[in-house]
Protein backbone atom coordinates (compact mmCIF):
# COMPACT_ATOMS: atom_id res chain seq x y z
CA UNK A 1 0.00 0.00 0.00
CA UNK A 2 1.28 3.62 -0.87
CA UNK A 3 1.47 6.39 1.69
CA UNK A 4 -1.43 8.21 -0.05
CA UNK A 5 -3.37 4.85 0.56
CA UNK A 6 -3.31 4.22 3.72
CA UNK A 7 -5.16 5.44 6.66
CA UNK A 8 -3.40 6.86 9.56
CA UNK A 9 -5.52 6.57 13.09
CA UNK A 10 -5.14 10.43 14.08
CA UNK A 11 -7.18 9.74 17.44
CA UNK A 12 -5.42 10.92 20.87
CA UNK A 13 -2.77 13.09 18.33
CA UNK A 14 -4.66 16.40 19.45
CA UNK A 15 -6.30 17.03 15.88
CA UNK A 16 -8.05 20.12 15.63
CA UNK A 17 -9.85 18.12 12.45
CA UNK A 18 -10.57 14.86 14.23
CA UNK A 19 -11.46 15.79 17.60
CA UNK A 20 -13.72 19.01 17.39
CA UNK A 21 -17.01 19.02 15.71
CA UNK A 22 -19.87 21.37 15.40
CA UNK A 23 -23.20 20.74 17.30
CA UNK A 24 -25.75 20.55 14.52
CA UNK A 25 -28.36 22.80 15.45
CA UNK A 26 -26.07 25.64 16.41
CA UNK A 27 -22.62 26.25 14.48
CA UNK A 28 -21.25 28.05 17.81
CA UNK A 29 -20.82 25.34 19.79
CA UNK A 30 -18.17 23.07 19.71
CA UNK A 31 -17.94 19.34 21.01
CA UNK A 32 -15.19 16.84 21.10
CA UNK A 33 -15.49 13.54 19.48
CA UNK A 34 -13.55 11.27 21.14
CA UNK A 35 -17.04 9.23 21.31
CA UNK A 36 -17.07 9.64 17.71
CA UNK A 37 -14.13 7.12 16.53
CA UNK A 38 -15.23 3.67 14.97
CA UNK A 39 -17.21 2.59 12.26
CA UNK A 40 -20.08 4.52 13.01
CA UNK A 41 -17.94 7.81 12.91
CA UNK A 42 -18.78 11.10 11.27
CA UNK A 43 -15.80 11.65 8.85
CA UNK A 44 -13.90 14.93 9.50
CA UNK A 45 -13.73 16.87 5.69
CA UNK A 46 -12.96 20.10 7.24
CA UNK A 47 -10.43 22.25 8.32
CA UNK A 48 -7.77 22.36 5.80
CA UNK A 49 -5.32 19.14 6.67
CA UNK A 50 -4.39 16.25 5.32
CA UNK A 51 -4.98 12.84 6.28
CA UNK A 52 -1.49 12.19 4.80
CA UNK A 53 1.85 11.71 6.79
CA UNK A 54 4.53 14.44 5.73
CA UNK A 55 7.12 13.67 3.44
CA UNK A 56 9.99 10.95 4.98
CA UNK A 57 12.42 13.49 4.22
CA UNK A 58 10.85 15.71 6.91
CA UNK A 59 9.81 13.49 8.97
CA UNK A 60 13.70 12.33 9.15
CA UNK A 61 14.91 16.06 10.01
CA UNK A 62 12.68 16.47 12.44
CA UNK A 63 13.76 13.23 14.33
CA UNK A 64 17.75 14.06 13.69
CA UNK A 65 17.09 17.60 15.20
CA UNK A 66 14.84 16.34 17.93
CA UNK A 67 17.86 13.36 18.56
CA UNK A 68 20.32 16.14 18.85
CA UNK A 69 18.59 17.25 22.48
CA UNK A 70 19.19 21.42 22.67
CA UNK A 71 15.92 23.21 21.47
CA UNK A 72 17.71 26.86 22.51
CA UNK A 73 16.37 29.94 20.23
CA UNK A 74 16.26 29.81 17.16
CA UNK A 75 17.10 32.32 14.18
CA UNK A 76 16.72 32.09 10.41
CA UNK A 77 19.87 31.45 9.20
CA UNK A 78 21.21 31.59 5.39
CA UNK A 79 20.46 28.05 5.16
CA UNK A 80 17.13 28.36 6.03
CA UNK A 81 16.02 31.87 3.91
CA UNK A 82 18.29 29.55 1.17
CA UNK A 83 15.51 27.06 1.15
CA UNK A 84 12.79 28.73 0.82
CA UNK A 85 14.02 31.81 -1.97
CA UNK A 86 15.51 28.33 -4.15
CA UNK A 87 11.62 26.78 -3.47
CA UNK A 88 10.41 30.42 -5.01
CA UNK A 89 12.40 29.65 -8.00
CA UNK A 90 12.33 26.47 -8.69
CA UNK A 91 8.86 25.77 -7.96
CA UNK A 92 7.53 29.08 -9.45
CA UNK A 93 10.08 31.29 -11.27
CA UNK A 94 10.44 33.81 -8.99
CA UNK A 95 13.43 34.79 -7.83
CA UNK A 96 13.62 36.98 -4.71
CA UNK A 97 16.42 37.85 -2.66
CA UNK A 98 16.80 36.24 0.91
CA UNK A 99 16.73 39.37 2.59
CA UNK A 100 12.89 39.87 1.97
CA UNK A 101 11.82 36.97 3.65
CA UNK A 102 10.31 37.97 6.97
CA UNK A 103 8.59 34.79 9.32
CA UNK A 104 5.95 34.66 11.04
CA UNK A 105 4.03 31.58 12.76
CA UNK A 106 1.29 31.37 10.32
CA UNK A 107 -0.46 33.34 7.66
CA UNK A 108 -3.17 34.12 10.06
CA UNK A 109 -1.60 35.73 12.62
CA UNK A 110 0.27 37.48 9.99
CA UNK A 111 -2.67 39.05 7.92
CA UNK A 112 -3.59 40.24 11.76
CA UNK A 113 -0.46 41.82 11.85
CA UNK A 114 -0.61 43.74 8.70
CA UNK A 115 -4.00 44.66 9.05
CA UNK A 116 -2.53 46.54 12.37
CA UNK A 117 0.37 47.57 10.63
CA UNK A 118 -1.10 49.96 7.82
CA UNK A 119 -4.28 51.15 10.00
CA UNK A 120 -3.58 54.50 10.30
CA UNK A 121 -4.08 55.27 6.82
CA UNK A 122 -7.92 54.09 6.19
CA UNK A 123 -10.92 52.22 7.76
CA UNK A 124 -11.61 49.65 5.12
CA UNK A 125 -10.36 46.30 4.15
CA UNK A 126 -11.19 44.72 0.72
CA UNK A 127 -11.87 40.73 0.19
CA UNK A 128 -13.33 38.80 -2.49
CA UNK A 129 -16.16 37.00 -1.17
CA UNK A 130 -17.10 33.66 -0.37
CA UNK A 131 -13.50 33.29 0.83
CA UNK A 132 -11.53 31.95 3.71
CA UNK A 133 -13.24 33.37 6.50
CA UNK A 134 -10.63 34.14 8.83
CA UNK A 135 -9.52 37.09 6.64
CA UNK A 136 -13.44 38.51 8.08
CA UNK A 137 -11.84 38.39 11.72
CA UNK A 138 -8.17 39.70 10.64
CA UNK A 139 -10.61 42.38 9.89
CA UNK A 140 -12.85 42.72 12.41
CA UNK A 141 -10.10 42.49 15.52
CA UNK A 142 -8.69 45.38 13.95
CA UNK A 143 -11.79 47.49 13.78
CA UNK A 144 -11.89 47.37 10.63
CA UNK A 145 -14.87 47.79 8.32
CA UNK A 146 -15.33 44.66 5.61
CA UNK A 147 -15.99 45.46 1.85
CA UNK A 148 -16.35 42.59 -0.19
CA UNK A 149 -15.67 43.05 -4.43
CA UNK A 150 -17.78 39.63 -4.42
CA UNK A 151 -16.83 36.82 -6.92
CA UNK A 152 -18.91 36.16 -9.81
CA UNK A 153 -19.92 32.37 -10.59
CA UNK A 154 -20.73 32.75 -14.56
CA UNK A 155 -21.13 29.68 -16.14
CA UNK A 156 -19.48 27.08 -13.84
CA UNK A 157 -16.86 29.36 -13.33
CA UNK A 158 -15.75 31.87 -10.93
CA UNK A 159 -14.54 34.86 -12.16
CA UNK A 160 -13.37 38.61 -10.61
CA UNK A 161 -15.92 41.58 -10.66
CA UNK A 162 -12.91 44.52 -12.28
CA UNK A 163 -15.77 47.19 -12.63
CA UNK A 164 -16.91 47.16 -8.60
CA UNK A 165 -13.31 46.65 -7.35
CA UNK A 166 -12.42 49.63 -9.32
CA UNK A 167 -15.46 51.43 -7.88
CA UNK A 168 -14.35 50.32 -4.19
CA UNK A 169 -10.87 50.56 -4.11
CA UNK A 170 -11.25 54.48 -5.44
CA UNK A 171 -12.50 54.53 -1.85
CA UNK A 172 -9.71 56.37 -0.11
CA UNK A 173 -10.64 54.17 3.16
CA UNK A 174 -9.85 50.92 1.23
CA UNK A 175 -6.28 51.12 1.38
CA UNK A 176 -5.99 47.45 1.78
CA UNK A 177 -7.17 44.46 -0.05
CA UNK A 178 -6.01 40.85 0.87
CA UNK A 179 -6.38 38.90 -2.66
CA UNK A 180 -6.28 34.72 -2.15
CA UNK A 181 -4.59 32.85 -4.56
CA UNK A 182 -5.14 29.78 -5.41
CA UNK A 183 -8.79 31.06 -4.09
CA UNK A 184 -10.33 29.31 -0.96
CA UNK A 185 -12.96 28.13 -1.28
CA UNK A 186 -14.07 28.62 -4.99
CA UNK A 187 -10.68 26.72 -6.06
CA UNK A 188 -9.42 29.29 -8.63
CA UNK A 189 -6.09 29.75 -9.59
CA UNK A 190 -6.02 33.16 -10.72
CA UNK A 191 -5.01 33.60 -14.38
CA UNK A 192 -1.62 35.93 -15.13
CA UNK A 193 -4.54 38.16 -17.08
CA UNK A 194 -6.58 38.46 -14.23
CA UNK A 195 -3.55 39.35 -11.48
CA UNK A 196 -2.42 41.54 -13.90
CA UNK A 197 -5.69 43.53 -13.90
CA UNK A 198 -6.22 43.24 -10.20
CA UNK A 199 -2.79 44.46 -9.94
CA UNK A 200 -2.89 47.55 -12.15
CA UNK A 201 -6.40 48.70 -10.06
CA UNK A 202 -4.83 48.58 -7.04
CA UNK A 203 -1.62 49.89 -8.53
CA UNK A 204 -3.66 52.92 -9.96
CA UNK A 205 -5.59 53.56 -6.41
CA UNK A 206 -2.72 53.29 -4.17
CA UNK A 207 -4.10 50.14 -2.48
CA UNK A 208 -1.47 47.84 -0.64
CA UNK A 209 -2.19 44.25 -1.13
CA UNK A 210 -2.12 41.07 0.54
CA UNK A 211 -1.60 38.19 -1.45
CA UNK A 212 -2.42 34.94 0.52
CA UNK A 213 -0.44 32.68 -1.43
CA UNK A 214 -0.57 29.67 1.01
CA UNK A 215 -1.60 26.72 -1.47
CA UNK A 216 0.06 28.01 -4.44
CA UNK A 217 2.21 25.15 -4.81
CA UNK A 218 -1.00 22.95 -4.92
CA UNK A 219 -1.92 23.44 -8.93
CA UNK A 220 -3.85 21.11 -10.40
CA UNK A 221 -3.51 19.79 -14.14
CA UNK A 222 -3.44 22.25 -16.63
CA UNK A 223 -3.56 25.27 -14.48
CA UNK A 224 -0.13 27.34 -14.15
CA UNK A 225 0.07 29.63 -10.84
CA UNK A 226 1.78 32.97 -10.86
CA UNK A 227 3.22 34.44 -7.91
CA UNK A 228 0.83 38.01 -8.05
CA UNK A 229 4.21 40.07 -6.96
CA UNK A 230 6.07 38.88 -9.45
CA UNK A 231 4.28 40.79 -12.15
CA UNK A 232 5.66 44.22 -13.10
CA UNK A 233 6.10 46.21 -10.12
CA UNK A 234 3.52 44.94 -8.14
CA UNK A 235 6.07 43.56 -5.60
CA UNK A 236 5.92 47.92 -4.49
CA UNK A 237 3.11 47.59 -2.89
CA UNK A 238 2.17 43.66 -2.01
CA UNK A 239 2.91 41.89 0.80
CA UNK A 240 2.79 38.14 0.01
CA UNK A 241 2.01 35.62 2.27
CA UNK A 242 3.45 31.60 2.04
CA UNK A 243 4.18 28.67 4.08
CA UNK A 244 4.97 24.78 3.37
CA UNK A 245 1.75 23.89 5.80
CA UNK A 246 -0.68 23.54 3.21
CA UNK A 247 1.91 21.69 1.05
CA UNK A 248 3.34 19.61 3.03
CA UNK A 249 0.88 19.24 6.08
CA UNK A 250 2.55 20.96 8.63
CA UNK A 251 0.30 23.00 9.86
CA UNK A 252 1.03 22.25 12.93
CA UNK A 253 4.36 23.99 13.30
CA UNK A 254 3.14 27.51 12.96
CA UNK A 255 5.70 28.47 10.43
CA UNK A 256 4.97 30.93 7.56
CA UNK A 257 7.11 33.11 5.05
CA UNK A 258 6.24 36.57 4.06
CA UNK A 259 8.17 37.57 0.97
CA UNK A 260 8.03 41.69 0.80
CA UNK A 261 10.68 43.04 -1.78
CA UNK A 262 9.32 46.55 -0.53
CA UNK A 263 12.16 47.48 2.37
CA UNK A 264 10.01 50.51 3.71
CA UNK A 265 6.81 47.69 3.74
CA UNK A 266 8.53 45.04 5.45
CA UNK A 267 10.43 47.64 7.82
CA UNK A 268 6.77 48.14 9.04
CA UNK A 269 5.66 44.65 9.01
CA UNK A 270 8.62 43.64 10.88
CA UNK A 271 8.31 46.89 14.00
CA UNK A 272 4.43 45.57 14.12
CA UNK A 273 5.51 41.46 14.12
CA UNK A 274 8.78 42.90 17.10
CA UNK A 275 6.04 45.44 18.77
CA UNK A 276 3.26 42.38 19.37
CA UNK A 277 6.12 39.83 20.75
CA UNK A 278 6.12 37.56 17.63
CA UNK A 279 9.91 37.29 17.06
CA UNK A 280 11.74 34.28 16.68
CA UNK A 281 11.01 30.96 14.89
CA UNK A 282 9.80 27.10 16.12
CA UNK A 283 12.82 25.70 15.52
CA UNK A 284 11.04 22.32 14.34
CA UNK A 285 8.47 24.51 12.00
CA UNK A 286 12.23 25.84 10.95
CA UNK A 287 13.41 22.45 10.32
CA UNK A 288 10.62 21.06 8.55
CA UNK A 289 10.03 23.95 6.19
CA UNK A 290 13.85 23.93 5.41
CA UNK A 291 14.33 19.60 4.68
CA UNK A 292 10.58 19.97 2.66
CA UNK A 293 11.76 23.08 0.36
CA UNK A 294 15.36 21.20 -0.14
CA UNK A 295 14.08 17.44 -0.64
CA UNK A 296 10.59 17.26 -0.89
CA UNK A 297 9.77 17.86 -4.51
CA UNK A 298 9.75 14.22 -5.32
CA UNK A 299 7.20 13.84 -2.91
CA UNK A 300 5.05 16.96 -4.02
CA UNK A 301 4.55 16.19 -7.24
CA UNK A 302 3.44 12.20 -6.16
CA UNK A 303 0.87 14.33 -4.18
CA UNK A 304 -0.39 16.19 -6.74
CA UNK A 305 -0.78 12.97 -9.04
CA UNK A 306 -2.88 11.41 -6.05
CA UNK A 307 -4.91 14.63 -5.48
CA UNK A 308 -5.94 15.18 -9.65
CA UNK A 309 -6.67 11.22 -9.41
CA UNK A 310 -8.71 12.19 -6.67
CA UNK A 311 -10.54 15.11 -8.47
CA UNK A 312 -11.37 12.18 -11.45
CA UNK A 313 -13.44 10.33 -9.60
CA UNK A 314 -14.96 12.69 -7.88
CA UNK A 315 -16.12 14.27 -11.00
CA UNK A 316 -17.65 10.96 -12.41
CA UNK A 317 -19.16 10.47 -9.37
CA UNK A 318 -20.82 13.81 -8.88
CA UNK A 319 -22.30 13.77 -12.26
CA UNK A 320 -23.25 10.01 -12.25
CA UNK A 321 -24.51 9.45 -8.79
CA UNK A 322 -25.35 12.80 -7.67
CA UNK A 323 -26.76 15.00 -10.23
CA UNK A 324 -28.43 17.72 -8.03
CA UNK A 325 -24.72 18.51 -6.65
CA UNK A 326 -23.16 20.80 -8.62
CA UNK A 327 -18.82 20.39 -8.08
CA UNK A 328 -16.94 23.19 -9.07
CA UNK A 329 -13.58 21.26 -10.10
CA UNK A 330 -10.75 22.85 -8.26
CA UNK A 331 -7.86 24.21 -10.15
CA UNK A 332 -5.93 24.35 -6.85
CA UNK A 333 -5.99 23.36 -3.49
CA UNK A 334 -7.33 20.05 -2.46
CA UNK A 335 -10.67 21.61 -1.34
CA UNK A 336 -13.71 20.83 -3.45
CA UNK A 337 -16.52 23.63 -3.53
CA UNK A 338 -19.96 22.47 -4.35
CA UNK A 339 -23.48 24.04 -4.91
CA UNK A 340 -26.32 21.82 -3.26
CA UNK A 341 -28.79 24.52 -3.93
CA UNK A 342 -30.90 22.61 -5.86
CA UNK A 343 -31.03 19.66 -3.59
CA UNK A 344 -31.42 22.02 -0.26
CA UNK A 345 -32.30 25.41 -0.07
CA UNK A 346 -32.79 25.56 3.72
CA UNK A 347 -29.03 26.23 5.42
CA UNK A 348 -29.86 23.86 8.45
CA UNK A 349 -31.65 21.18 6.47
CA UNK A 350 -28.81 21.34 4.51
CA UNK A 351 -26.36 20.69 7.08
CA UNK A 352 -28.11 18.14 9.09
CA UNK A 353 -28.43 16.36 6.02
CA UNK A 354 -24.72 16.00 5.76
CA UNK A 355 -23.99 15.92 9.77
CA UNK A 356 -26.62 13.49 10.89
CA UNK A 357 -27.86 11.47 7.68
CA UNK A 358 -24.44 11.67 5.50
CA UNK A 359 -22.59 11.86 8.98
CA UNK A 360 -19.83 13.99 6.83
CA UNK A 361 -18.49 17.13 8.68
CA UNK A 362 -18.04 19.63 5.93
CA UNK A 363 -17.30 23.68 5.94
CA UNK A 364 -21.03 25.27 5.19
CA UNK A 365 -20.88 27.69 2.46
CA UNK A 366 -22.39 30.34 4.44
CA UNK A 367 -19.49 30.91 6.90
CA UNK A 368 -17.19 32.04 3.86
CA UNK A 369 -19.79 34.78 3.46
CA UNK A 370 -23.32 34.99 2.37
CA UNK A 371 -22.23 34.68 -1.62
CA UNK A 372 -21.57 30.88 0.10
CA UNK A 373 -24.94 30.03 0.97
CA UNK A 374 -26.80 26.76 -0.37
CA UNK A 375 -22.61 25.45 -0.38
CA UNK A 376 -20.03 23.25 0.84
CA UNK A 377 -16.69 22.77 1.17
CA UNK A 378 -15.30 19.65 1.25
CA UNK A 379 -11.14 18.83 1.82
CA UNK A 380 -10.38 15.80 -0.18
CA UNK A 381 -6.95 15.04 0.90
CA UNK A 382 -7.23 11.49 2.62
CA UNK A 383 -6.82 8.44 1.41
CA UNK A 384 -9.07 7.08 -1.70
CA UNK A 385 -11.07 4.82 0.62
CA UNK A 386 -12.51 7.44 2.66
CA UNK A 387 -12.83 9.74 -0.22
CA UNK A 388 -15.30 6.86 -1.52
CA UNK A 389 -16.99 6.12 2.07
CA UNK A 390 -17.49 9.70 2.35
CA UNK A 391 -19.37 9.56 -1.60
CA UNK A 392 -21.42 6.79 -1.17
CA UNK A 393 -22.92 8.26 2.39
CA UNK A 394 -23.44 11.83 -0.02
CA UNK A 395 -25.42 9.40 -2.70
CA UNK A 396 -27.30 7.49 0.04
CA UNK A 397 -28.53 10.99 1.13
CA UNK A 398 -28.89 13.07 -2.02
CA UNK A 399 -28.34 10.33 -5.07
C1 LIG B 1 -6.23 30.98 2.34
C2 LIG B 1 -5.67 30.53 3.66
N1 LIG B 1 -4.87 31.32 4.36
C3 LIG B 1 -4.33 30.95 5.54
C4 LIG B 1 -4.62 29.71 6.08
C5 LIG B 1 -4.05 29.32 7.42
O1 LIG B 1 -2.74 29.68 7.54
P1 LIG B 1 -1.91 29.40 8.86
O2 LIG B 1 -2.23 28.03 9.33
O3 LIG B 1 -0.50 29.57 8.43
O4 LIG B 1 -2.32 30.45 9.85
C6 LIG B 1 -5.46 28.84 5.39
C7 LIG B 1 -5.82 27.53 5.96
O5 LIG B 1 -6.72 26.88 5.55
C8 LIG B 1 -5.99 29.25 4.15
O6 LIG B 1 -6.81 28.46 3.44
Amino acid sequence: MDEFSKEIDRSNTASVKWDLIQEVDNPEKWLTTSSYFGEDRTLPMWVADMDFASPEVVREALITRAEHGLYGYTRTDDNYLNAVTDWMKKRHGWGVKPSSIVTCPGVVPALHMIIRAFSESGSKVLVQRPVYYPFFSSVAANSKELVSNSLVLENGRYRMDFDDLREKVSDKETNLVILCNPHNPVGRVWTKDELLTFGQICRENDTLVIADEIHGDLIMDGHHFTPFASLEDFSDFTITCTAPSKTFNLAGLQTSNLIIENSTLKRKVEKVLRDNGLIGLNLFGLTACQAAYNHGEPWLNNLLGVLNGHLDYLESFFKQQLPQLKMYRPEGSYLLWFDCREAERDQMKLRKKIMEDAKIFLDDGFVFGDEGKGFQRLNFACPRSVLEEAMHRLQRVFG
